[in-house]
């Protein structure tokens, strides 16, 4: 059965059962005192884990409407730069040509470090928008927001940030990084199901809003509506969804922002030393600005297997971790450990990988698993 299948994907991830819970319920009306309260803790709750002062506006649509939100509401007829190292950069690229007078593409190798001395010569070239994602999830590389805002700020662009997969798992600071617009979605990191996008906008960024955003996607209108009280959405809501993301918000208040980065942390570390003592080599190319994702780890795949059944391996064994995208297929594995999931879940999914690994025919040079589980313990 499907949902038997213990999810360690880079989302969707097992929904804790306080979050199912919530779901099954009766329906209650988007414009009243319950949804605006459940509206206002997902607000207090993601402010903190965006680091900034500004109130998320929720989208319900999946992560990807929230890109498109803050390029659409951003970019539209301006001069806009897309830093790409993976999937999702170019995605966003692809947005950027829907609305942008001129989209520039600023592309390196998925999971080679990100072209900064380019995007410093477009931004003297007069490009006013800036988009770059955090984690690049299909490359496991976590690239550098601080550093990026910087170069924005200097050259007076506006920065827009998918953080889909790095808000709630790993440290973001968007006031502090400069960070104009900021996304993520409800299926990643928050634990909750998939369905729902926040996206933050600063203050320079609503001076600047362009005059004729798209109709369902105007965040002025979601602006608008967050600030009345109770809270509410300028169209109906999925409302379940935002009852379940709600939940979710108070289990992460629960655990402490700072708690549940180190245990993003930890899980991370642990994966990173299994697929060593694996005798993998990690995929994506590190320096000194960029870094391995603290949610999703993408290692090699071991010569002489195939995505089909390295993962069908894994998949035999009740755990589902994800393979590479596009031409990374066949090339790569990823395992997500973001979300709820901590020791027990990341032990099974090793035990699982490394028993595929090693059914590939490769000579393991020790034990992840028990590497890992040293780490973890
Ligand atoms: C970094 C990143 N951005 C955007 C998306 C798109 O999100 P969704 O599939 O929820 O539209 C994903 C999905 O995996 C992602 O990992």
């Amino acid at each position: 059965m499907e949902d038997e299948l213990l999810l360690m994907l880079p989302g969707p991830v097992p929904l804790p059962e306080r979050v199912r819970g919530v779901m099954a319920r009766q329906a209650i009306n988007h414009r009243g005192a319950e949804f605006g309260s459940a509206y206002a803790d997902i607000a207090r709750v993601l402010k903190g884990l965006f680091g900034t002062k500004n109130n998320p506006l929720v989208i319900s649509g999946s992560g990807t409407a929230g890109m498109e939100a803050a390029v659409s509401n951003l970019g539209k007829g301006r001069r806009t730069a897309h830093l790409i190292n993976g999937k999702f950069g170019e995605r966003m690229y692809t947005i950027g040509q829907k609305y942008a007078s001129e989209a520039c593409p600023i592309k390196s190798e998925w999971g080679a470090p990100l072209d900064l001395e380019k995007l410093k010569s477009v931004l003297e070239d007069g490009c006013e928008v800036v988009t770059m994602v955090h984690n690049e999830t299909s490359a496991g590389i976590l690239n550098p927001a601080g550093e990026v805002g910087k170069i924005c700020r200097k050259h007076d662009a506006l920065f827009i940030m998918d953080g889909v997969t790095s808000i709630g798992g790993d440290m973001v600071l968007a006031d502090e990084w400069g960070v104009d617009a900021a996304v993520v979605g409800s299926q990643k990191c928050l634990a909750a199901p998939a369905g729902l996008a926040a996206v933050t906008v600063s203050d320079r960024a609503w001076d600047r809003i362009v005059e004729n955003p798209p109709y369902y996607l105007d965040l002025p209108a979601y602006r608008k509506n967050a600030a009345k009280d109770p809270m509410e959405t300028p169209f109906t809501p999925a409302v379940p969804l935002f009852l379940a993301l709600r939940e979710a918000c108070l289990i992460i208040e629960e655990e402490g922002i700072d708690n549940r980065i180190a245990r993003h942390r930890r899980m991370a570390g642990a994966v990173q030393k299994a697929v060593k003592a694996w005798g993998l080599d990690m995929f994506p190319k590190t320096d000194s600005l960029h870094q391995y994702s603290n949610t999703v780890t993408a290692a090699c795949l071991p010569a002489g297997t195939n995505d089909k059944d390295f993962r069908g391996t894994v998949k035999k064994l009740g755990i589902q971790i994800a393979g590479g995208q596009d031409h990374l297929k066949d090339k790569i594995f990823r395992i997500g450990h973001m979300g709820a999931v901590s020791a027990p879940e990341l032990l099974a999914a090793l035990a699982a990988t490394e028993f595929a690994v090693k059914k590939s025919g490769h000579q393991v040079k020790e034990s992840g698993v028990m590497t890992a589980a040293e780490d973890l313990g």
